[in-house]
């Protein structure tokens, strides 16, 4: 799909749309146009035209520019949200996708450019995401893509914007992509090679460590629940230095478990298939790694993603057995179920070691209790650092990620008190299975600035999973979008 902004309408296109607000009898940017299209278009609009989502497509009243016109419903003017645009023009595309079109403009009202540029961001957002499909094993294919021309006032930034949000939209697409792999066709190994191509490609430096080097460097995290599978571990390091050469960097660490049977501790068959996204937090890591790479952004990031297949076999580590993570803790296992955290401890300690970072943002499906307490559209963070919450929460409400923060006091430290090791990897009962997972990290990382994302709900599309034209069904990619917005702004 390509995308471009014209001040005015240069050629014919094949669908021209544009904007209404419910109760409102206008097409928004139209009367800039063409001033008689616009009043007898406006003279015979509805009411109901401009319901949120709604679209109607009708003739134009001259043949100049366009056959036909699609009107999309943006709702009432005081419930439009960061989102709106971005979901109104998902909707938009697939209505294009429909038609087959080769082409499509939208008209960008002068009133959102003004605000902000954001929303030229959220119609390729909105548009690109919500052509992504994974049909990688289907005979028939999508259709073509459609080329979009945005009719926006011009200035000299748009280009920018349009191209910027590409790149975001890209490394969405991206995570999605990988996230919805097979756990046949995505191991560790393939996750590895994934994250060498992304760094020749755009200059980042990636180094993989395997089995027996992680074993030999003390990963006794990633080493253990790695064992049981013939798929061995890696832990992959991404990294892109585009600070000064002593800024310190920051950290993005993402579980990316490629399979997770929950191995000795064998979880129920019901959904088990759902597993393969136990890997979400890996790929959205890597999505960002990919976007900040071609944004060129004049930061250090480093990405870690250990990833491991949690199986059942002869060779596999089992409850009880007790184990030393690589920042020193023992660790007694209860269950083997709840891996995620002693992978993610390995990498955290590893990540703070190594770099020093300013802060340490991770990525995980972690818990169950994720999807019982805050349901399949939020997602739960939980942290030691008020700033960087804070600033975590701005770039949730700009890119419509939403995010809430749970308490992690020392009571919930405590609960994961072992008798025979320094730590369990499980909390006590089902109580707060969120907190006592987070709580588990937290002992992983001294005095770094860090927060966790518990995106169990919110990775890929569930049954009680809000309908988006531009999340589709499968991952999501939650999480590429928020942490761009945040390292854009640093
Ligand atoms: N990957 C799962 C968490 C999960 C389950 C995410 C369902 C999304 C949907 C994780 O490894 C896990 O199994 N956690 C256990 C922990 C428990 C044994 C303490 C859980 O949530 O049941
Ligand atoms: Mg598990
Ligand atoms: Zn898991």
């Amino acid at each position: 799909m390509k995308i471009n902004a014209e001040s005015s309408i240069k050629k014919k296109t094949e669908l021209l749309c544009g904007f209404v607000l419910e109760n409102s009898n206008k097409v928004l940017g139209l009367t800039k146009i063409d001033k008689k299209i616009a009043l007898s278009i406006n003279q015979s609009l509805k009411d109901m035209e401009g319901k949120l989502g709604k679209l109607s497509i009708i003739p134009s009243p001259r043949d100049r520019y366009t056959n036909r016109i699609l009107l999309a419903g943006l709702g009432k003017k005081e419930n439009i949200t960061n989102d709106t645009i971005r979901y109104v023009s998902g909707k938009i595309v697939q209505k294009a996708l429909e038609l087959k079109l080769k082409e499509f403009s939208i008209i960008l009202p002068p009133s959102f450019v003004n605000e902000s540029v954001s929303s030229i961001s959220q119609i390729v957002e909105g548009t690109k995401m919500a052509l992504y499909k994974f049909d990688k094993f289907k005979a028939e294919k999508a259709e073509k893509n459609p080329d979009l021309t945005i009719i926006v006032s011009k200035s000299n930034n748009i280009s920018k914007t349009i191209r910027t949000a590409e790149i975001i939209a890209d490394g969405v697409i991206f995570a999605k992509s990988i996230a919805n792999l097979p756990p046949n066709e995505c191991t560790p190994t393939t996750l590895a090679s994934f994250a060498k191509i992304i760094s020749k490609k755009n200059k980042m430096k990636c180094h993989v460590i395997s089995k027996f080097e992680l074993k030999k460097k003390g990963f006794g995290g990633i080493s253990a629940v790695g064992q049981g599978s013939k798929n061995e571990p890696k832990l992959i390091v991404l990294e892109h230095n585009n600070g000064s050469r002593n800024e310190k960097p920051i950290v993005l660490v993402g579980k990316a478990v490629t399979f997770d049977t929950g191995g000795i501790s064998l979880k129920p068959g019901d959904k088990m298939d759902e597993m393969k996204f136990d890997k979400c937090g890996g790929c959205t890591v890597l999505g960002i790694m990919k976007a900040v790479s071609e944004l060129k952004l004049p930061i250090n990031v480093v990405g870690i993603i250990p990833s491991v297949e949690n199986m059942p076999s002869g060779e596999s580590y089992r409850p009880g057995d007790i184990i030393k993570l690589y920042g020193g803790n023992t660790a007694e296992i209860l269950n083997t179920d709840a891996e995620g955290r002693l992978i993610l401890a390995d990498a955290l300690s590893y990540g703070e070691r190594q770099y020093s970072p300013k802060a340490i943002i991770d990525f995980a499906t972690l818990t169950g209790a994720c999807i019982v307490a805050l349901g399949t559209n939020v997602a739960a963070i939980v942290s030691n650092n008020e700033k960087l919450t804070k600033k975590i929460n701005d770039a949730s409400k700009n890119t419509s990620e939403d995010v809430w923060e749970l308490p992690l006091n020392q009571d919930y430290m405590d609960m994961i008190k072992s008798d025979v090791a320094d730590m369990k990897n499980v909390g006590i009962g089902r109580a707060a299975g969120t907190i006592t997972a987070a709580a588990f990290l937290r002992k992983a990382v001294n005095n770094t600035p860090w927060i966790h994302f518990d995106i169990a709900g919110v990775a890929w599309t569930q049954t009680a999973t809000k309908e988006k034209p531009y999340n589709p069904k499968g991952a999501t990619g939650f999480g590429v979008r928020l942490i761009l917005d945040y390292l854009q702004k640093l």
